[in-house]
């Protein structure tokens, strides 16, 4: 990319999006294209065609798409695998007709089965069935890698695929019935210290282990990616160790100051036991994060303190 490339930013309201507009101005990238939803609904082919032909964007990050939390996939698991598959195919399509130089999808490390060795290299995808809570929303993000390979296959587009870990940071969504876990433990955990609860309950018996990443660090890993790296096969986005979501809860309730007890409902499903992608490829092209867990939750809470109300 050079500084005054054309690039869009699909999704800049979101976690991922916001950071990543931020951190290419941050580079001097001057012309960020950015479009709200209400102005662009991404499902909708003929707006997102009209939206290419007219912009004509050089670069695109496609960072839009339904995202949450075990219980919001398993509540609308249709939503969640039907507007992913028309943002993305949308996005992808009308890009390649646009003469779009490049693309690059994000997906997910749920692409990969629900029982695999670890940690779990990209040749793993499609080997064993995937975890049943969130099916919808990884066969999607399956459907959008093998796209962009497809349309590199037939048409000669560069069209790349990351598969970031679990990921966290300021701007997450803190709606406790969609989040994610990072953003959920700070919520429940806030709420207790505010109301002096002596007990705070959390899905599951905290043994399933998991890697996060700071979406600061993604930010700039997405360009590094984006000026780097043109291969067909899609490229894990891990962390340097995972934590088991006992550990984190232990994290971030000492970060947010609340010491109480932890009870576990273990009526409430795990998710996948085991989950740390196998990052080799990454670092062979010599890239590693830089921020910690613990500094990274200290400055998620410091924006929760100060862009919402709390609870
Ligand atoms: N969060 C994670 O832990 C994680 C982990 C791995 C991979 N990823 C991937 O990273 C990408 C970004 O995730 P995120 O966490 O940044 O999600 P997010 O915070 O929910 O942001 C998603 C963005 O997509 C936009 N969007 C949704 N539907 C749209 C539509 N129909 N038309 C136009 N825009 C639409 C949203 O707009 P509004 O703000 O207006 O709703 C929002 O800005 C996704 O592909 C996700 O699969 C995320």
């Amino acid at each position: 990319m050079e500084f005054n490339s054309s690039i869009y930013v699909a999704g800049h309201n979101g976690l991922v999006g916001s950071a990543l507009v931020k951190k290419l101005k941050n580079y001097g990238y001057n012309n960020v294209i950015i479009v709200d939803r209400h102005r662009l609904d991404l499902t909708s082919q003929t707006e997102a065609r009209r939206f290419f032909n007219v912009q004509r964007p050089e670069y695109v990050f496609l960072a839009a798409a339904k995202v949450g939390g075990i219980n919001y996939n398993k509540s609308y698991p249709a939503d969640f695998m039907y507007d992913n598959l028309m943002i993305q195919s949308n996005v992808i399509d009308s890009a390649y007709r646009s003469n779009v130089k490049k693309l690059m999808f994000l997906g997910s490390a749920c692409i990969y089965p629900k029982i695999t060795p670890q940690p779990i290299s990209e040749d793993y995808l499609l080997t064993a069935p995937l975890e049943e809570t969130n099916e919808g929303y990884a066969i999607a993000k399956i459907a959008g890698l093998k796209m962009c390979q497809k349309y590199r296959e037939q048409y000669g587009f560069n069209a790349i695929s990351v598969m970031p870990t679990n990921l966290y940071g300021p701007r997450d969504n803190f709606n406790i019935d969609q989040c994610h876990v990072i953003p959920a433990m700070i919520w429940k955990f806030h709420n207790a210290k505010k109301n002096n609860l002596k007990e705070v309950t959390l899905f599951g018996d905290g043994s399933p282990t998991r890697e996060f990443l700071h979406v600061d660090d993604l930010a700039d890993l997405l360009i590094f990616l984006m000026n780097n790296y043109d291969e067909n096969d899609h490229i894990n986005i891990g962390s340097p160790r995972p934590y088991s979501i006992k550990e984190l809860a232990e994290i971030v309730s000492s970060i947010v100051g609340w010491e109480g007890e932890i009870i576990w409902d273990t009526s409430k499903p795990n998710g996948t036991p085991l989950r740390q992608l196998d990052s080799s490829k990454l670092n062979d092209l010599g890239w590693m994060p830089t921020i910690t867990l613990e500094s990274g939750i200290h400055n998620t809470y410091r924006w929760f303190l100060e862009n919402t109300n709390g609870v």
